[in-house]
């Protein structure tokens, strides 16, 4: 059987601990950890086989787009109760608008919005909270803007495990704090910005005894790093030239990377795409240290963007994140709110609907055309992280009555009314 350990992630150290102990951080140095596995040799023909079958099969566990490719994240033995809400499987879906928009760049959309909770946060929840309840946790917490809070209040109520989040005072969308509350979570609202409330958190967790399901839990990386071998599934196993994901708290790209790091060791894929972060202006420490070449992260004392979710100045996987862009010879782009908003309009006439920080995604690609670092024609697939409905506020911000968007009309119930309203929208006597 493959085994599972915990290894620092610093050059200098490397230590590898005890898989049994709960930990975030390494006994000697306190850096970053990460699951390492010693994999049983197995034939990677034989394997796509066993994963494409199991998406024929009824069984649960199989009907996860995570634990359908378990031999890739073996930390749990066979008798482990798994804690699924059949995540993954999301689509893959091609773009008009977007691509062209964008580029022209070959444009493919891995839609993570079409997960249970509404985000990818769903795909390392299900590994975490698997984890937690194997270990018997009886509560588990997070600091959050959002996404992670609604995702582990899900799994936790579906694991028997209570659920207790820290989350910035009024600057979570509504809908991701009515989402945790109907799972039952208790809330703090705490500080204003995440990096605020995830300080005080990890501050007191010790003292609760709490297990955190924030992504320096290595076992959150574990789920969130199949977005690759299924989106490689899809794709008949040909990488594409570019891989682009938001950045927060850069625990999605660390997954990606290690993703593609083991794909490609264990003969899966020939090539490594290159992995593009994009930050929002107002919160951008990593592109901030990439672009500069600086040799630490300088956090961003006030973080502000209207992409919420990315609203985050100090974000704890930096190191692991630059290690991936390291690797795969990849990009960081830095976006204004407004670019995040012309990117989501552009993906909204192609009928696709995401939050703000998932268009960030594709803002960052038509800067890095422009500026002829990702070139024109390019197989490029954006991960869009957050579903439409996640924030509606703003979208009434952005598309109500105002002159230059007349999309919203009040009219008087009467056909007169009706048809004056119906001329003016239209432009066209009706
Ligand atoms: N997109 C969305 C919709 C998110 O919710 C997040 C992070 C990101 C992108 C960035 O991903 O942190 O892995 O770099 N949301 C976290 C949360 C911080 O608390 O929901 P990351």
């Amino acid at each position: 059987m493959s085994y599972a350990y915990l290894q620092c992630i610093e050059e200098s150290c490397r230590l590898r601990q005890d898989p049994k102990r709960d930990a975030y951080h390494c006994v000697a140095c306190g850096g970053l950890l990460e699951v390492k596995y010693d994999f049983d040799p197995f034939d990677p023909e034989e394997l796509r086989e066993t994963w494409h079958r199991r998406r024929l099969s009824g069984e649960p566990i199989d009907r996860s787009g995570v634990w359908r490719f378990r031999e890739l994240i073996p930390f749990v033995d066979p008798a482990t109760r798994i804690i699924s809400l059949s995540e993954g499987s999301t689509p893959l879906v091609g773009t008009r608008r977007a691509g062209y928009w964008a580029g022209p760049v070959h444009l493919t959309i891995k839609h993570q919005g079409n997960n249970p909770t509404g985000s990818f946060k769903d795909l390392g929840m299900t590994a975490c909270i698997t984890r937690a309840s194997s270990r018997n946790v009886r509560m588990v917490a997070c600091a959050s803007t959002g996404n992670t809070s609604s995702s582990m209040a899900a799994y936790a109520a579906r694991a028997g495990i209570k659920a207790l989040l820290f989350v910035p005072y009024r600057q979570i969308s509504a809908a991701k704090l009515a989402q945790a509350l109907d799972f039952g979570a208790i809330v703090v609202e705490v500080g204003d910005t995440f990096d605020q409330a995830f300080r005080l958190l990890r501050e007191i967790a010790p003292e609760l005894g709490l297990y955190l399901v924030n992504s320096v839990n290595p076992f959150r990386i574990e789920g969130q790093k199949t977005i690759v071998a299924e989106m490689m599934e899809q794709r008949a196993w040909r990488p594409p030239d570019y891989i682009v994901v938001p950045g927060g708290n850069l625990g999605n790209a660390s997954a990606v990377g290690k993703g593609l790091q083991e794909l490609l060791e264990l003969g899966f894929i020939e090539k490594i795409p290159r992995v593009v972060v994009v930050q929002a202006a107002g919160a951008n420490p990593f592109y901030q240290m990439i672009s500069s070449g600086l040799p630490d992260l300088i956090p961003v004392e006030d973080p502000n963007t209207q992409a919420t979710a990315i609203r985050i100045g100090r974000p704890a996987n930096w190191k692991k994140a630059r290690r991936v862009l390291e690797w795969t010879g990849g990009l960081s782009e830095s976006v204004t709110d407004e670019e995040i908003f012309e990117a989501k309009r552009v993906l909204a006439e192609d009928g696709v609907g995401c939050e703000p920080a998932s268009a960030a995604t594709i803002a960052g690609v038509r800067k890095l055309c422009r500026a002829g670092k990702i070139e024109r024609h390019a197989d490029v697939v954006a991960v869009l992280t957050g579903n439409q409905l996640k924030d509606t506020d703003y979208i009434m911000r952005h598309r109500s009555a105002s002159e230059e968007n007349r999309q919203r009309w009040c009219v008087e119930p009467n056909l007169d009314a009706l048809r004056r309203a119906l001329d003016q929208a239209l432009g066209v006597p009706v």
